[in-house]
């Protein structure tokens, strides 16, 4: 089968950054589905395993976790999934990823596609669906019917904030305020409904002000969350929640403690490479998130389609991810 790979950790502009190569493709045992990979979209994750995952000597490494396909091949324990089912997921950090013709995902993390996307549409919601949604509901708890709060999302126009953004305008009262720094990235989170949008290369206590809130009830930080952080532990109210995704380095959560903010870790792999006893939430949590784009509550997130699936364009997509310009989602299809 075709797949993309890497043998060393170098820069995106090496054209031997990622390469294209041929493997065999696996067979499915246990609860494995295996998957012909139709669309695939890339996450921040892809060029953060590629610049420090070493394959073992003339080993290749295969990432990507976004995919959107249909079932070849299920193992003897399968019970979810029929040979021929259309799927969408975003699979398992310490397995081999989407950027291959064929791939085996556990079902419990597996979802079936929505009817009304295509594969590539599909494509660019699992990953970032997940996230979103665990943060929101599993970890933070937000109340959905409190009308009187405020929500701040930092670096929403990204791939996570383009579906969390989604999931709080569509089912939660809370009033939401996103943050943009550019023309397009402000107009893309005003289209997702957000009722303000602040600068975020601003002091975002002030931006706030202006938008006439008195601070947030909930701050989820999705991008540069070291630089904001002395910001949100001015602008939070007393007993908020605070969540994080991303990964500052050498925080100290306590200047957050005279407010008594509850502190927010997600991790959308944490389930599946624990193989924790709940696993199978993320197959329910796609399958919602099916439902609701089927019934036009949801949209896909797609900002670009980059073309086939290629180490040519997956490196055009990296470049773009690592210069952290992205709006939406980057989707590539077919091989
Ligand atoms: N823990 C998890 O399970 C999990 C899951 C998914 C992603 N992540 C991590 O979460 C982060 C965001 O992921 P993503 O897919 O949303 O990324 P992304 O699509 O690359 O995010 C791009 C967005 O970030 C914004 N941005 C750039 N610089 C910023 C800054 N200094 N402050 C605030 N926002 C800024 C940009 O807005 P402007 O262009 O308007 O400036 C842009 O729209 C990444 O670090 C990723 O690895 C973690």
């Amino acid at each position: 089968m075709k797949a993309v790979g890497f043998q060393e950790n170098l820069p995106i502009e090496n054209t031997d950054s990622l390469q294209d190569i041929e493997m065999e493709i696996p067979v499915a045992q246990g609860r494995d589905i295996l998957v012909e990979v139709k669309a695939i979209s890339v996450n921040p994750v892809d060029y953060k395993i590629r610049h420090r995952r070493s394959p073992a000597e003339g080993e290749w490494s295969v990432i990507g976790w976004d995919a959107a396909g249909i079932v070849k091949e299920v193992g003897p324990d399968v019970t979810l999934f029929e040979v021929g089912d259309e799927v969408w997921y975003a699979g398992d950090l310490t397995r081999p990823g989407s950027n291959a013709e064929f791939q085996l995902v556990d079902e419990r993390i597996v979802g079936r596609k929505p009817i009304a996307l295509s594969f590539s549409e599909a494509a660019a919601l699992p990953l970032t669906s997940l996230t979103a949604w665990e943060l929101l509901f599993d970890r933070m708890q937000v109340d959905k019917n409190a009308e009187d709060k405020v929500i701040l999302v930092i670096g929403a126009a990204g791939g996570v904030g383009s579906i969390l953004v989604q999931l709080v305008k569509k089912l939660t009262k809370l009033k939401l305020v996103a943050t943009a720094s550019r023309a397009e990235t402000t107009k893309w989170l005003q289209a997702l409904g957000a009722d303000h949008v602040i600068n975020h290369r601003l002091p975002l206590s002030d931006e706030l002000i202006k938008t006439g809130l008195k601070g947030a009830d909930y701050v989820i930080s999705l991008n540069a969350t070291d630089q904001h952080f002395d910001e949100i532990v001015k602008l939070i109210n007393p007993q908020g929640k605070f969540g994080l995704i991303d990964d500052p380095k050498n925080m100290n959560i306590m200047p957050l403690k005279t407010k008594s903010v509850s502190t927010h870790i997600e991790l959308m792999f944490t389930r599946s490479m624990f193989e924790t006893s709940d696993m199978i939430e993320q197959h329910h949590i796609l399958n919602h998130v099916a439902d609701l784009i089927d019934n036009g509550t949801l949209t896909t997130t797609v900002g670009e389609h980059f073309g086939v699936i290629n180490a040519e364009n997956l490196r055009k997509a990296h470049a773009l991810l690592e210069s952290g310009k992205a709006r939406g989602k980057i989707v590539l299809e077919g091989f």
